[in-house]
């Protein structure tokens, strides 16, 4: 078992922030490579009106593929019943729901207050979803380029609620804002609260902060990770928002601190490779894929 999980969003996260559409089927070869470099959970799409995001149109067709891949957790984001019923129509294995804890980016989002948007989710854990795990993901956990600070009570309230019926709880820097120090005290205040049920943390890039506050998250006993592979991602409703903490980056860091993550490095650059490919218009970042390992780097996969 693999000390640090990692689950890759650059196909959701990523790719509805993309100023291009990448193809179904180059979208399917990506999954397919960066399974194959070990990443044992993927959100590959949302399950939300095609009209909003036209880059998650086909996030059916590519959860049946996906779901094919062998010993791969497939995840879908949902953003109400709706979604959640397609998404367990599709065979996920796990959705994902974003909870705002800034009233304004809720708003925007999904078009209901955080409260709403809780009894969604609430909704969604009460309708039959055999073998179907439930995710709250509080988004804008840390600031919201739109309300500008945001609680940490705020995100207290929030994670303890979907604490009652989710089976996991995480906590997402949307914008980019959150720093080391708050980290370990939103982390440390939430653990406080719901104890193992804190799960994830999906932090952003867009000040440079991604590392270090993955890095806060680690010492505070987080062990599951969100990225996305080139440094992609943002949300099309939070102004300002950019891309995730670059996957290349975040499994060298932890590897190269002797911690496993099951994923190898140079079949991440491969991975990289088919990416690029797939959406050839698109900027994609990473210090490590461009500067390469270090000599006499052994990857603890
Ligand atoms: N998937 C597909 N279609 C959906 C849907 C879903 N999950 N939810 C609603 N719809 C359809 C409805 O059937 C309706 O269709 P119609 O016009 O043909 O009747 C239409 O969309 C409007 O439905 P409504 O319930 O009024 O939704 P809304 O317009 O208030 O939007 C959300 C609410 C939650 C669906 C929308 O804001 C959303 O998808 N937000 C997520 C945005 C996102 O992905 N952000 C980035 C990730 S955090
Ligand atoms: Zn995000």
């Amino acid at each position: 078992m693999p000390e640090i999980h990692i689950c890759e969003v650059g196909p959701r996260d990523g790719l509805q922030n993309a100023k291009h559409l990448m193809p179904t089927e180059a979208k399917k070869a990506w999954i397919r490579a960066l399974a194959d470099a070990g990443l044992r959970e993927i959100e590959v799409g949302s399950f939300v009106p095609p009209k909003l995001i036209p880059a998650m149109a086909d996030t059916c067709e590519i959860v049946q593929a996906a779901v094919k891949i062998k010993g791969l957790k497939v995840v879908a984001l949902a953003p109400n019943l709706k979604g959640f019923q397609r998404a367990i129509e599709a065979g996920a294995h796990k959705v994902t729901f974003p909870v705002s804890a800034s009233r304004a980016h809720s708003l925007a989002n999904v078009r209901m207050t955080p409260e709403e948007m809780v009894e969604e989710v609430r909704k969604c854990a009460r309708h039959p979803h055999p073998g179907v795990a439930i995710e709250g993901a509080v988004s804008t956990a840390f600031g919201c380029t739109m309300q500008g600070v945001v609680p940490d009570d705020d995100v207290v309230r929030i994670a303890a609620a979907l604490a009652e019926f989710c089976d996991g709880v995480a906590l997402a820097d949307t914008v980019g804002y959150a720093n080391p120090a708050q980290v370990k005290r939103l982390f440390g205040r939430v653990k406080e609260k719901i104890g193992e049920k804190l799960e994830g943390a999906h932090f952003h890039n867009t000040r440079g902060l991604g590392l270090a506050n993955a890095l806060a998250a680690y010492e505070e006993g987080v062990r599951h990770f969100d990225s996305s592979m080139g440094g992609l991602g943002g949300c099309p409703f939070a102004p300002g928002a950019s891309g995730n903490v670059i996957t290349e980056d975040l499994v060298f860091m932890f590897e190269a601190m002797g911690l496993s993550t099951g994923i190898d490095l140079e079949h991440l650059f491969a991975a990289r490779e088919i990416l690029a490919k797939g959406i050839p218009e698109e900027p994609i970042y990473g210090h490590t894929p461009l500067a390469g390992l270090p000599k006499g780097f052994g990857a603890h996969a």
